[in-house]
């Protein structure tokens, strides 16, 4: 009697009802799936998935079903944000030692308890500065731990720390809240040795604007995930922040990707990133 009543009510109320009942569990559990799906090659082990969903790679319309879930990834790294305000996660996977390397970023948006938008990041060799060895070494160094309660940021501190980066590469005059130490991980190059005196000051190319900013917030670890048009290239920034300072920052840079727009400018911005960041 009481089964059938929990089933009815089951088929009745959708399994979140609103953004109050989007919990870290169920954001997990969804974002566990993903890295299932993407280990298995199989896009129907991804859950809960809308009847209505819009899929992106690479900033571009793709089919889910044949899209890259469809591949099986040996994941050797996955790590998630959980923004339970948003209803929304953010997954970094990183397959260094199966049949061909991957670097991939993922924001899933959820709408009535279900994965409503899915924007993937997909990178690989040939991309910039990519080198899944290196990124598998140095993400899985790193701390991304649960802060203290007592000592974590607000949301709004966390993506003013992401936001003052971002601005800089178009605004010298933007104050950035650098952390020391403080490492950035592009591709699968370090700017550090993992060490106290590591500084993310280093290298920041001007006169690029990064703009169409979606951000994905875990106040709990002080993670923001941040996709945004690198002068037209589709590129991810996440962000490590303690006490209102950067810690850690990752890129993924998709330059394979075959944006008509962004192609010529690809060339021009990206060297002149590479020789700064040389220096
Ligand atoms: C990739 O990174 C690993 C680990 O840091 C390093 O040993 C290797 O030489 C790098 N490969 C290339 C092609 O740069
Ligand atoms: C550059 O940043 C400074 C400091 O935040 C700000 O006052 C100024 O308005 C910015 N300039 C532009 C063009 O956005």
């Amino acid at each position: 009697m009481r089964s059938l009543a929990y089933l009815a009510l089951g088929a009745v109320a959708p399994l979140v009802s609103s953004a109050a009942d989007c919990t870290r569990e169920f954001l997990k559990t969804s974002a566990d799936s993903l890295v299932a799906a993407q280990a298995a090659g199989d896009p129907s082990l991804l859950k809960p998935v809308a009847a209505t969903l819009d899929y992106r790679e690479n900033f571009s319309p793709a089919a889910f079903k044949t899209g890259i879930l469809a591949t099986p990834i040996k994941i050797d790294h996955s790590r998630h944000s959980l923004d339970t305000t948003q209803c929304a996660t953010y997954t970094e996977l990183v397959s260094a030692t199966g049949s061909k390397p991957y670097v991939l970023g993922v924001q899933m948006y959820f709408t009535d308890g279900a994965i409503s938008k899915i924007d993937t990041l997909v990178t690989t060799t040939g991309d910039w500065l990519f080198n899944a060895t290196g990124t598998l070494y140095w993400a899985s160094r790193e701390d991304w731990g649960t802060i203290p309660e007592a000592e974590r940021d607000s949301r709004a501190v966390i993506q003013a720390a992401a936001d003052a980066y971002c601005d800089i590469f178009s605004n010298k005059s933007v104050v950035v809240p650098w952390g020391r130490p403080c490492a950035r991980l592009e591709g699968g190059i370090y700017t550090g040795t993992g060490g106290p005196n590591d500084k993310c000051d280093v290298g920041i190319p001007s006169g690029v604007a990064l703009v169409d900013r979606r951000y994905v917030i875990d106040e709990t670890v002080g993670a923001v995930s941040v996709f945004l048009s690198f002068s037209g290239i589709p590129d991810s920034h996440e962000f490590r922040v303690e006490k209102g300072k950067l810690r850690f920052v990752h890129t993924i840079t998709v330059m394979t990707a075959r944006q008509g727009k962004g192609k010529g400018r690809r060339r021009a911005v990206l060297p002149d990133r590479g020789r700064q960041e040389e220096d």
